[in-house]
């Protein structure tokens, strides 16, 4: 066994995601607007201090106040802001910051950005920003048809292709009373994006699937037998697998959390279920992470009807059928994804996911102490792969998702021929 690293530093909760980063946010005109106050907050939660330059119009629908009072800092409106010492508030905005986010961006700035035209201070910030360190990031906003202009189409492409990472839209009812494109993302999702925009991007190019939480296994038609499993470690890992770049499928037992962004999710209720949705994907896939308490065992026959107490059924004894390990199944695939087990365990840690990592014949076991972390936001993890163990740590289920993704990325053979 090689010698165990030190543990990663105590994972950050989620309140740290943008500690230490430094962001201009810019807003345009926009009805839009009134969700940049809601942004402004939980980008700052997030620990991210936020610069925020309105355009005129942008001032039309919310004051500069308001943004002044969630940001903590002076909005700067005007090229002609005599503030910065040199006059040159559009060179020094960017040269600190890590990033500028436009949201709203109306299809009139887009244009202006596909042009490099730099006729007020958000666009002349845009395009004198040191575009090698600090990203451009643009929520696009505006009514449908404008959307789909081909004009906007035009200039949308351009500003992606010139480097700028384009968030949503969003498609739903539009303040103009039409339906369809073109609805800025919730101030959520967008913090959301600049979050994962700064991950690092260690599995750019893989295919990860991911199965999570309890299968459910019918007993009659509203019983059943299920487990603790909340979900939410796979959920985690789905996310920070996305986050660093990678095509994720999570193929979920029955719970109750929202898909993270950008992860194609299939909802599924029992064993046999999740091992028939995933073992026709799973040999697409680059990496498999089994964090799913797949139930061991599933009521032999399911009765058609409600079992009533008044048909002798009082205490009846249930016959239980073993269910397929989809795990092992995917692990003896011809040409296997890099399959990571997790094992939850009472007691024992490492030497029952050594065992289970022999027995799955899967490279990498996680291993975790089930009724400790069954539905609570933090986990401690302990990694068993062939060189021996490692600790992750204690810490929030996202962060060690994270850290354990960063973990997986080290250990896949460079370059993997396409599946
Ligand atoms: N797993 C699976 N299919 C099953 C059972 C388990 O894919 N039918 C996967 C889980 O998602 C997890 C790993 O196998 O990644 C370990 O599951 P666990 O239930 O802890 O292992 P068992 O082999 O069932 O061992 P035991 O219950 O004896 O601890």
């Amino acid at each position: 066994m090689r010698d165990t690293p030190p543990a990663e530093p105590a994972a950050a909760a989620p309140a740290d995601d943008l500690a230490g980063r430094r962001l201009v946010l810019g807003l345009t005109g926009g009805i839009a607007c009134y969700k940049a106050a809601e942004l402004t907050r939980e980008l700052a939660k997030a620990g991210a201090t936020v610069q925020v330059v309105m355009t005129e119009a942008a001032e039309r629908f919310v004051t500069a106040v308001t943004m002044q009072a969630l940001s903590g800092r002076p909005v700067f409106t005007s090229q002609w802001d005599l503030r910065a010492p040199n006059a040159m508030a559009h060179i020094d905005l960017t040269r600190a910051a890590d990033a500028v986010v436009v949201a709203p961006a109306s299809a009139d700035f887009i244009a202006k950005l596909a042009h490099g035209l730099a006729n007020d201070l958000l666009s002349l910030a845009c395009l004198a920003r040191p575009r090698e360190r600090c990203s451009l990031l643009v929520a696009p906003a505006m009514n449908r048809e404008m959307w789909d202009h081909p004009a906007t189409r035009r200039n949308v492409a351009q500003i992606a292709a010139d480097g700028a990472a384009v968030l949503g839209p969003a498609s739903g009812d539009q303040a103009c009373g039409e339906v369809g494109d073109g609805r800025m993302l919730e101030a959520a999702e967008i913090r959301d994006e600049v979050v994962a925009h700064f991950q690092p991007k260690v599995l750019a190019g893989r295919r990860v699937l991911v199965t999570a939480g309890p299968t459910y296994e019918p007993i009659d038609p509203v019983r059943g037998v299920t487990n603790r499993s909340s979900g939410k470690m796979g959920f985690a890992v789905a996310r920070a697998a996305a986050e660093a770049g990678a095509a994720v499928t999570l193929v979920a037992g029955p719970v109750a959390l929202p898909t993270p962004r950008g992860v194609a999710r299939l909802d599924v209720q029992t064993a046999r279920q999740m091992h028939d949705a995933v073992l026709p994907l799973a040999a697409a896939h680059d990496v498999f992470v089994a964090t799913a308490a797949v139930a061991d065992w599933r009521p032999a026959q399911v009765a058609a009807h409600k079992l009533k107490k008044a048909d002798g059924h009082d205490a009846p004894t249930i016959a239980m059928a073993p269910n397929p390990d989809i795990l092992a199944a995917v692990a003896r695939l011809p040409r296997p994804p890099y399959c990571v087990g997790f094992a939850a365990e009472s007691h024992d840690l490492a030497k029952h996911a050594r065992e289970k990592r022999e027995r799955k014949g899967v490279p990498l076991v996680v291993a975790n102490v089930g009724p400790a972390t069954f539905g609570r936001d933090d986990n401690a993890l302990l990694l068993v792969d062939a060189a021996g163990e490692r600790e992750l740590g204690q810490g929030d289920k996202l962060a060690l998702a994270r850290a354990l993704v960063r973990e997986i990325a080290r250990r896949l053979p460079a370059a993997q021929e396409p599946r």
